[in-house]
């Protein structure tokens, strides 16, 4: 990045001595604080944050009631063995985690992967069968259980052990996988399940659970039709087979309801969530009905799972999105953005597509031919950045736009300016 500063690059090369090169770093910003929905470096410059730290910080930065839960709580406790003892304070986060959701048991952790890794034990002993269906572009994870289900980096997987997972096609109207169109397609993609991969991969009876992303993330933001997760859920239903959602990045009012899955009237029968629900301390959730959530003490337990600190920022982060009604503000800004955006694509035929629902946007660049453009892409993600913008790219060639849903009016407008001047100049 061009005004990288002396402070900056100094802890770049402190870093690359003893922090894992596994991580990938989309630019040199070396951050310091923030506030609200800014971001500054460790040079007291400020940018506006369209990522929300990769959708944690729905909140926004620095939430009052939030941080005043957590001190409180650890004045008093830090931490409790909650798999050894009982307490209350994850008590009150998983009765209210319930009561948002409908679902009646909750299994507490620390990430999203560890979330999912629950999720696909509680179906494989649930079903007692040991495989799964998941889809291409899919991201759920990292570990060996949660990295058999993605499938959005190649790189990621490769040299790795992986569970028995089959992938199918998601329903990604902008490229169909399989070139139809939307509706006259009549939802092709769903209908491989049964028609392709039930009878030529994988029985039904071999399968404990299907795993989708209400709308894929990491894999581009690809926000599919109504019809796709209905078609997921007869063919569940009707081959006894259960539904596993990963709201993990969609949900928390990101989309304007507390799952994104209520968009699309579905409801899975296990939901794993986290980034945003912690507001910003680890914390991770897999839930279920009791009917399925019902193995017996031994099956599964952690270390920290129901950490205090983590149930009271948890829940102060919960409380606050209910009465600040982050939902809805979601909505309001998410529908500004598109429509800003929209206009954007009219101006810049760079701009090949603007999707999304509530404040989950994508924009997908191309070429003049139409194919995926991800260097023009980073390129205005760096130009971006230099002027004050902090964008995230997802997929082949999506930006993403999941700022924090307390974002201010002028902030959007301000950033929207700085990545139009990026569009300008690229
Ligand atoms: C949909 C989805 N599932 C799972 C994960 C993994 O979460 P974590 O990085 O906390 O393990 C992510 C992270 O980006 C995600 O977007």
């Amino acid at each position: 990045m061009k005004n990288t500063g002396k402070r900056s690059i100094e802890i770049i090369e402190r870093d690359k001595k003893v922090v894992s090169p596994s991580l990938t770093r989309s630019y040199d910003l070396v951050i310091d604080r923030a506030d609200g929905s800014t971001i500054y470096d460790v040079e007291g410059r400020g940018y506006i944050d369209f990522a929300a730290s990769v959708a944690v910080m729905n909140i926004g930065y620095n939430c009052k009631k939030v941080s005043k839960a957590v001190c409180a709580q650890m004045e008093k406790m830090v931490h409790c063995g909650f798999s050894d003892f009982y307490t209350e304070k994850p008590v009150e986060l998983s009765e209210k985690l319930c009561e948002m959701t409908g679902y009646e048991k909750v299994f507490l952790s620390n990430s999203g992967t560890e979330a999912v890794e629950a999720a696909m034990k509680l179906a494989f002993w649930y079903t007692g069968r040991s495989s799964m269906i998941a889809f291409y572009r899919a991201f759920h994870g990292r570990t060996l259980g949660s990295l058999s289900l993605t499938s959005s980096k190649i790189k990621h997987k490769e040299h790795f052990p992986a569970l028995h997972v089959i992938h199918s096609d998601y329903a990604n109207c902008y490229r169909c996988p399989l070139n139809l169109e939307y509706p006259a397609c009549g939802i092709a993609c769903a209908k491989e399940i049964e028609n392709i991969i039930f009878k030529r991969e994988l029985s039904p009876k071999d399968t404990a659970a299907i795993v989708v992303e209400p709308i894929q993330g990491e894999g581009g933001f690809i926000v599919p039709p109504v019809e796709f997760h209905k078609e997921l859920r007869r063919i569940c239903d009707e081959n006894d087979v259960l539904l596993i959602a990963d709201e993990i990045q969609s949900g928390g009012f990101r989309t304007g309801k507390f799952m994104a899955m209520e968009n699309f009237g579905v409801r899975a029968d296990i939901v794993c969530m986290s980034k945003s629900i912690g507001g910003g301390i680890p914390l991770g959730a897999t839930l279920s009905s009791s009917k399925i959530m019902s193995w017996p003490p031994g099956t599964h337990a952690n270390t920290f799972g129901g950490n205090l600190l983590a149930s009271a920022g948890g829940l102060a982060t919960l409380e606050f999105m209910q009465s600040s009604k982050l939902g809805e503000k979601a909505v309001e800004k998410g529908n500004y953005i598109m429509k800003r955006l929209n206009e954007l694509k009219e101006k810049y035929p760079i701009i090949g597509d603007v999707r999304g629902i509530g404040l989950m946007i994508g924009v997908e660049f191309v070429e003049k031919d139409g194919s995926p453009a991800p260097s023009r892409r980073d390129v205005i993600i760096n130009k971006s950045l230099v002027g004050g913008l902090i964008l995230l790219p997802a997929g082949d060639s999506v930006i993403r736009f999941v700022p924090p849903l307390i974002i201010k009016k002028t902030e959007i407008d301000r950033g929207l300016e700085i990545f139009e001047n990026a569009l300008k100049s690229s």
